[in-house]
């Protein structure tokens, strides 16, 4: 008979999102998760004292929801993953001490993981194992990299990165002059589909031949945002209305065209048949859409996770616990630190 797959359970608190989640193998049993968003929203941007409290208060009812949610009890898992990093120091510690507490308790192995490789793992919950190697496109709030995947197991090996502000918070910073709240992404994606893309031919940040040369696969989004500032501030200056729509389309089509090419180029370069987009950003609809429109005319594969499992949440850590254990990965001792800035070539801690 065969074995069982192990039960992994997954805890995520690096940002604003205190996530719980369960998986057998690379099937999704329950995926439970609170938010402080709402508390960050007036600031503009999350403020780590008030996301670390609100962890504290939501992560003892958020794995009760979790372990409901998958009708198993905690003696039932088999071992526990838990970010360690990159994310908010006061954050991570929630999560790491939570997790360090069930695992003392239940005498599980403990996997310290790295929340970058959890965003790219946790696309084989809904489209099975990565061929390797891949490219992954991370985006997020904070983060934007290209990296090669060889062997997930063993690291991921960065590409190029993002040498000033992440795709994200450059969504988030437009929609704030624009007025549209926080977070930005959801709100431009939605008002960008009325709007029309070729409208205002904002700046693609490191895509000049003299800046390939050292930045290929680099990002800049900072030029861009202070062009769409200029850009709103001489039409106030003028009295004239703002046109949102065709400058929330606008900015989103030049974060994409930039993000799409270079993952493409990257993908082409190495040989990869595979672009797995992960993190908050990959829930925007445009992104994704030409992400597949311009991977089809090279042949290339683009795997895009279900918008929900692209932000933060517990599911992406149990995803690459789960492949760890599977791999047979040792776990991590029980005193390990949570590291705010851990290198994207430690997968586990
Ligand atoms: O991965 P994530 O939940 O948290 C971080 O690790 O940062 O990403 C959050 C970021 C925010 O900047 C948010 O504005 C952006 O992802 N985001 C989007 C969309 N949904 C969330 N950006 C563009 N389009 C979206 N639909
Ligand atoms: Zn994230």
């Amino acid at each position: 008979m065969p074995t069982e797959e192990p039960l992994v359970l997954g805890i995520e608190t690096s940002c604003d999102e205190t996530g719980v989640g369960i998986v057998r193998g690379h099937t999704l049993l329950a995926d439970a998760l609170a938010s402080s968003v709402d508390q960050h929203a007036r600031f503009g941007g999350v403020v780590p004292e008030v996301a670390s409290r609100a962890h504290l208060e939501a992560i003892v009812p958020t794995m009760r929801r979790a372990l409901d949610e998958a009708k198993v009890t905690l003696a039932d898992i088999d071992a526990i993953a838990v970010t360690a990093g990159p994310g908010l120091a006061g954050a991570l510690l929630v999560g790491v001490a939570a997790a360090k507490g069930y695992a003392l308790a239940t005498d599980k192995p403990i996997y310290g993981i790295n929340h970058l490789a959890a965003h790219v793992a946790v696309d084989t919950l809904e489209h099975g194992p990565l061929p390797e190697p891949a490219i992954a496109l991370l985006v997020s709030g904070g983060h934007s990299s290209l990296l090669l995947v060889d062997d997930m197991t063993a690291g991921v090996t960065p590409l190029g990165a993002t040498i000033d502000d992440a795709a994200g918070e450059a969504f988030d910073k437009v929609a704030r002059l624009l007025g549209l709240g926080f977070p930005g992404g959801p709100v431009i994606d939605r008002r960008a589909r009325d709007g029309d893309a070729g409208a205002i031919a904002f700046p693609r940040g490191l895509t000049a031949p003299k800046d390939l040369a050292a930045h290929r696969y680099d990002f800049s989004f900072s030029g861009l945002k202070t062009a769409v500032a200029r850009w709103v501030e001489a039409r106030q200056r003028a009295g004239d209305t703002i046109p949102v729509a065709d400058v929330a389309a606008s900015f989103q089509e030049a974060v994409c065209d930039v993000l799409t090419a270079k993952a493409i180029a990257a993908c082409r370069a190495n040989g990869v048949e595979t672009l797995v987009i992960g993190g908050g950003v990959a829930a925007n609809s445009r992104l994704r859409a030409l992400a597949s429109l311009r991977a089809e005319k090279h042949g290339i594969r683009v795997r895009v996770p279900r918008p929900n499992l692209c932000t933060d949440n517990g599911a992406m850590v149990a995803a690459l616990g789960s492949h760890l254990v599977a791999a047979g990965v040792a776990p991590s001792r029980l005193d390990l630190p949570a590291d705010s800035a851990m290198p994207l070539t430690v997968v586990t801690a």
